[in-house]
């Protein structure tokens, strides 16, 4: 049995986690920093590093506590070092690199977005471990990339966005509606109030299917968003335009995850990422997809430490080690092993 760390500091959440062999959570500990940024209205990226700094070691203490775990039962110190804010990322992997010296246990550097993936090999879902081959969609508020996976670190990048993330426009269309930050639980709850079909709606917002390629494109339906805004005023409700802005994203990651996934011939599909909370997202997926859909909990599809201590133990496992010269990278991107 191999017990590891996770530590997690890439953007506004400390966290730490204790998971067996890759799999099984012992303690998943986060510490959000939501309420701090939202006055903000966003990310404020120094405040962020200085919270890491204050909570990064109580947070590990309470994830050993909580995981009834001692140091000499861990196996190694999982980290994540890209992508993300430099100064957040800093924090946790000097603390990672203290810790694993003191304690003589391996130091395994963890991409983030590995760490997304990895979410959907964590038993809590109560399905079977994933098959390969198998399509990511990674949706979160920095990234959204579609990736082919043949094998544990085998992975291939079909699309990516051209300019927000799909998170990014659940926030940016939140604060145009002033629905507050995080934008993404925000759009959901007043889309619950609001109609898609409404007839203003209906000039549908439009969706960038950019033919022929995997790519995703998320800025053209904010300007029509805000066209709505202003033009409409006072015709058009927020939960209506919040209702029509989630169903037009949710269209366009369900239709090119459906093609590739025909395209590939792939076993199943995995969401991973903030987004990949969304209700409509979760239901569309699994009503549109022609291959089984593996949608981790909530909780595990926001950032959290148990999916980069997962992610860990397959490098682990694999014998592979980072150095004392490993360093953050902010804009790391997915590569093989
Ligand atoms: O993965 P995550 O916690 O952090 C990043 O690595 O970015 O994702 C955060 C993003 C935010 O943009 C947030 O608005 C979005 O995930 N999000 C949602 C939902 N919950 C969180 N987007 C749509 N629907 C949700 N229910
Ligand atoms: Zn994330």
């Amino acid at each position: 049995m191999s017990l590891l760390l996770g530590i997690e500091t890439s953007c506004d959440e400390t966290a730490a986690a204790i998971v067996e062999n890759g799999v099984h959570i012992r303690s998943n500990v986060v510490a959000s920093q939501i309420e701090l940024h939202a006055q903000y209205g966003g990310v404020f990226p120094e405040m962020a590093s200085r919270e890491h700094v204050l909570k990064t070691v109580p947070v590990v203490e309470r994830a050993l506590a909580d995981g009834r775990a001692d140091w000499s039962d861990l196996d190694a110190i999982a980290v994540t070092y890209g992508p993300g804010l430099a100064g957040s990322l800093l924090v946790g992997v000097n603390t990672a690199k203290g810790l694993a010296l003191a304690r003589e246990l391996p130091l395994i550097g963890v991409n983030h977005l590995e760490g997304h993936i990895y979410a959907s090999w964590l038993d809590g879902t109560g399905e079977p471990a994933p098959e390969f081959p198998l399509l990511c969609l990674i949706v979160s508020g920095g990234h959204t990339e579609l990736v082919l996976m043949r094998g544990h670190g085998a992975y291939e990048l079909l699309g990516a966005t051209r300019d927000d993330a799909a998170g990014e426009a659940f926030d940016k269309v939140a604060r145009l509606l002033g629905l507050g930050y995080p934008g993404g639980p925000a759009i959901q709850k007043a889309a619950e109030q609001g109609d898609a079909r409404v007839p203003a709606s209906r000039q549908k917002l439009p969706r960038a299917w950019l033919e022929g390629s995997y790519d995703f494109s998320f800025s053209g339906l904010k300007t029509a968003v805000l066209r709505l805004v202003n033009g409409a005023e006072g015709r058009l409700s927020a939960p209506d335009i919040a209702a029509a802005f989630q169903e037009a994203v949710v269209d366009v990651l369900v239709e090119k995850t459906r093609l590739a996934a025909e395209q590939f011939g792939v076993r199943q599909v995995l969401i991973g990422g903030g987004v990949a909370a969304n209700k409509l997202l979760r239901e569309q997926m699994r009503a549109r997809l022609p291959v089984p859909v593996h949608i981790p909990p909530i909780a595990l599809c926001t950032d959290n430490a148990a999916v980069i201590a997962s992610a860990g133990f397959f490098h682990f496992a694999s014998g592979e080690r980072s150095g004392w010269d490993l360093d953050v990278v902010p804009g790391l991107r997915l590569v093989n092993l």
